[in-house]
């Protein structure tokens, strides 16, 4: 319903606009092989908050060369994001074949505060899939199928075909659910505790970041843990599927950190080694462990590949929480930035 082809028909063009939120994994995808396959299973939450907003029109083509012949970023021409998505569109051509005989004019934006470092790679993709996806089941008249967008998803971004879904979502082949290394899935049933889980992103630094996701990917093969790293998120997968559908909110908490501690320890020890948390990171580590002794509160960090910190606790401590927040943690933000999120819908189909 999202798309209109036009009248009269000589003219024959295709639209699909969709928003999709970011997502945080609780369980990090990190290492990939073959075409966007991962090496371990993930899980994640759908955020809210921060959204890209993705509006395709597909023409007939004119010319063979390029995919694109228009393309806006915040109203603005966008060399980058651009190439990105042209290379993108030329890369699936074998999943979606009706593309060689279209050209696209396209115009994207994200609702992100400006500035907060934020990668938008996850949200932009799972937009942008979506409205490929639909247009794929008008084009060949079949059924628009989320499995199909999940994996448009993934080959733009792996941790995009997560933020498709609402709620806590699973990405990869694991014991727990029947699931695939292909496209994401929802987690079908969670314990209540978790249903309104909120993520308050601390904006350590607000510069992008200085590593690309692809290049720590690669570093992984020939990585001295790898193995002993696959092991693990087996593991801590299995025991945090559990603790969701059970409502152990303390295990949840304990490897949410483990997993995010892994993912930096496994960037400082590949070769080359980098590191992305900042001095505040930790200092804002220490500080979260010694509140929640004291407090007894449920409030857990994890990180993405970056120097943030995500904030996770139950939205019926959010008040207590921001107040807390304000008072001790907001000095050592930059610019005394945070967003406030919470758990999200997934992909939406918007206005044009
Ligand atoms: O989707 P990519 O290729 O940008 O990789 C994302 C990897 C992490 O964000 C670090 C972890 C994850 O599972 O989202």
């Amino acid at each position: 319903v999202s798309l209109m082809k036009s009248q009269p028909s000589d003219i024959n063009y295709y639209t699909a606009s969709y928003t999709a939120p970011s997502n945080i994994a609780f369980i990090k995808y990190w290492g990939k092989k073959d075409r966007q396959i991962p090496l371990n299973a993930s899980l994640s939450m759908t955020l809210n908050a921060c959204h890209s907003f993705v509006s395709l029109k597909a023409l007939p083509a004119k010319d063979e060369i390029k995919k694109i012949f228009d393309f806006q970023f915040e109203n603005l021409p966008n060399t980058k994001f651009e190439t990105r998505f042209e290379n993108y569109l030329q890369s699936i051509q074998d999943i979606l074949p009706w593309l060689s005989d279209y050209q696209f004019e396209i115009r994207t934006h994200n609702t992100f505060p400006h500035s907060t470092g934020i990668a938008s790679s996850a949200s932009a993709f799972a937009a942008l899939a979506m409205g490929l996806a639909d247009l794929d089941a008008k084009i060949t008249g079949t059924e628009f199928s989320f499995n199909k967008a999940s994996k448009l998803a993934r080959l733009g971004s792996g941790s995009a075909c997560r933020s498709l879904y609402p709620g806590m979502v699973i990405w990869g082949e694991n014991i727990k659910m029947k699931a695939s290394n292909e496209f994401a899935l929802p987690v079908p049933i969670i314990h209540p505790l978790f249903e309104n889980l909120c993520d308050s992103v601390l904006i350590v630094d607000n510069e992008e970041k200085s590593v690309k996701s692809s290049v720590g990917h690669s570093l992984m093969h020939g990585h001295l843990f790898k193995e002993v790293r696959l092991f693990q998120a087996q593991e801590n997968f299995n025991h945090l599927f559990d603790a969701i559908i059970q409502g152990d909110l303390e295990y949840f908490g304990e490897i949410i950190e483990l997993e995010a501690l892994t993912l930096h320890a496994l960037m400082m020890t590949s070769t080359p080694s980098y590191m992305l948390m900042r001095p505040n990171t930790i200092l804002l580590i220490e500080k979260i462990k010694d509140y929640r002794q004291t407090s007894k509160l449920p409030v857990y960090f994890t990180l993405d590949a970056g120097p943030n910190i995500h904030l996770i606790y139950p939205a019926q401590y959010t008040e207590v929480i921001k107040s807390w927040i304000d008072a001790e943690l907001l000095a050592y933000c930059q610019k005394g930035m945070v967003i406030h999120d919470s758990m999200g819908s997934g992909a939406k189909r918007a206005e044009h």
